[in-house]
């Protein structure tokens, strides 16, 4: 393995949460945070503590709590900003002030309004400041893939002699074709005079596609830190996909003569993870984490599998911690067999976390013959997100009546946050829409549904059903998760769980209930 470094720089915080439709509690983001530490990123862009007060909260928390990698803030090139990003990340281990400022002539004219001259000038008075504070900066000159080239030099030049110490190119619009960006950044190397003493970084947008391939093309010319989601979250179609470019260095470490520091066997947790809490789920072809990654359809591909691994699999599933497909546990299987096939899952959990995870395990084990890995990871994300929202309200009974003819009709049984049961029904256009209503009428809490999705968690007719949902409460969205064999149970869960995140938010704004605040 090369001793050339690259280094990984994990903006799924940041900008993972600015993807339409995510919006994470501090809490959530910790947990993200915490499992970026296990995969040993190098670094955590934890927000842009400017923007919001919640993500002031998110970044002061990560910085203080998460040792290992260097804790990243955003901020424009503006002094208020550059000072929250200090402010928030002062406690880190090792604290990083990244800031940025559009360099492209459509950027400067139609959002800064200002010439060249001037955002030279904001850019290293920003990078000053940041020094001034802290020996890591970062500077980014936003559409640098659309930048004339010689503004481009003089800014990167400039801002190394304010005091960057990396600078990174982004691709913001997700434009630039591999061929070209890896030029762009062999000029930069050619042509910055001072570019020895900044780390190259890059941060490439999914827009055409290519923005792993972009990613692996500047690395070959020299770029040393790459910049992107887990499962390719970001603005738009996204930023590169962390894993595709982490297991490209892996696989094709000896071609590169590169290699990164992290641990690959937590690649599908944390995968598994950032889907779980954002709602966003895993397509199954996408590479290295989708359903179908290692999985070997056509009968010619099996027949070679049978004869060796490496016929048709270029990684070992192992490598990225992908949970085995043998059947392992049954309804006989005991606590200690449960606890050792976590433990090799990569779950430590304490005995009260066992005993949950044992009871919720043999209920299962009853419905179905086979619990697989999958199924264990599946009830390890059930159990993570009731200790995360807690049970303000839980669910212990689901009863529906529907069919041909039929009026949909269900009975819910609630526990409230008094501990008291409390029964009602409603009716609906279907069995789901019956279980809402009556939930609706017992927690009321004004909504709407803007999303509802089910998944089979593994094949079979056994299968458990991961509902997803996400409801609109005035302007903020919050999305539900739950799982069981029976999908109407799943989809009450998802429910319950997303109701229990409005009310989580509403109890901590002190505000009655249909009243959940903008933030
Ligand atoms: O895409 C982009 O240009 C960014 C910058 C803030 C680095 O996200
Ligand atoms: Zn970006």
């Amino acid at each position: 393995m090369s001793n050339d470094k690259v280094l990984i720089f994990d903006t799924t915080l940041r900008d993972g949460e600015q993807s339409a439709g995510i919006g994470l509690t501090v809490d959530e983001k910790m947990e993200i945070a915490k499992q970026l530490e296990r995969l040993r990123v190098d670094v955590i862009e934890a927000g842009f503590a400017a923007s919001s007060p919640g993500d002031f909260q998110a970044v002061s928390a990560i910085a203080q709590e998460v040792r290992g990698p260097i804790i990243a803030s955003l901020a424009r090139c503006m002094s208020g900003d550059v000072d929250s990003a200090w402010e928030a990340i002062k406690n880190a281990e090792r604290p990083r002030i990244h800031t940025f400022i559009s360099s492209s002539d459509v950027h400067l004219m139609d959002i800064l309004s200002k010439n060249p001259e001037e955002v030279l000038g904001m850019a290293i008075s920003a990078v000053e400041r940041a020094r001034g504070y802290c020996e890591d900066v970062e500077f980014s000159p936003m559409d640098a893939t659309r930048t004339d080239i010689e503004y481009l030099y003089r800014m990167v030049e400039a801002c190394i002699d304010a005091g960057a110490t990396t600078v990174n190119i982004p691709d913001t619009v997700g434009y630039s074709m591999p061929g070209e960006f890896a030029e762009r950044i062999r000029l930069i190397r050619e042509n910055v005079p001072n570019i020895d003493k900044a780390t190259i970084s890059v941060h490439c947008h999914n827009d055409l596609g290519n923005a792993a391939p972009n990613s692996i093309a500047a690395v070959i010319e020299g770029a040393r830190q790459v910049e992107g989601c887990i499962n390719g979250l970001g603005e738009r179609a996204g930023n590169a996909s962390l894993e595709e470019v982490i297991m490209t260095i892996d696989t094709r470490g000896e071609t590169l003569g590169v290699s990164t520091n992290v641990d690959t066997r937590q690649i599908y947790r944390t995968s598994r993870l950032v889907s779980d809490i954002t709602g966003f789920p895993v397509q199954p072809n996408k590479a290295i984490v989708g359903a179908n990654a290692f999985r070997h359809a056509s009968g010619i591909h099996q027949d070679g599998m049978i004869k060796g691994r490496t016929t048709f699999e270029i990684m070992d599933p192992q490598s990225v911690g992908w949970p085995s497909s043998t059947l392992v546990l049954g309804k006989l299987s005991g606590r200690a067999g449960l606890r050792s096939r976590l433990e090799e899952l990569g779950y430590h959990l304490d005995e009260s976390q066992i005993d949950e995870a044992f009871a919720a395990f043999k209920e299962l084990a009853d419905r179905k013959r086979e619990v697989t890995d999958a199924d264990l990871v599946s009830l390890m994300s059930s159990q993570r997100r009731q200790e995360d929202v807690g049970q303000i309200y839980s669910l212990d009974r689901v009863q529906v009546t529907c069919g041909n003819g039929e009026i949909p009709t269900a009975t819910v049984r609630l526990t409230n946050p008094q501990g008291e049961s409390i029964t009602d029904a409603g009716t609906g256009t279907g069995p789901v829409d019956a279980v809402y209503e009556a939930i609706n009428r017992i927690v009321g809490v004004p909504n709407t549904l803007t999303e509802y999705r089910v998944d089979a968690v593994t094949e079979g007719i056994d299968a458990l059903g991961d509902v997803t949902i996400r409801i609109r409460q005035n302007s903020n969205t919050f999305v539900g998760r739950g799982s069981d064999t029976d999908i109407i149970v799943a989809s009450a869960k998802a429910y319950m769980n997303a109701l229990n995140r409005a009310l989580a938010e509403m109890e901590e704004h002190h505000l009655p209930k249909g009243t959940v605040p903008t933030s």
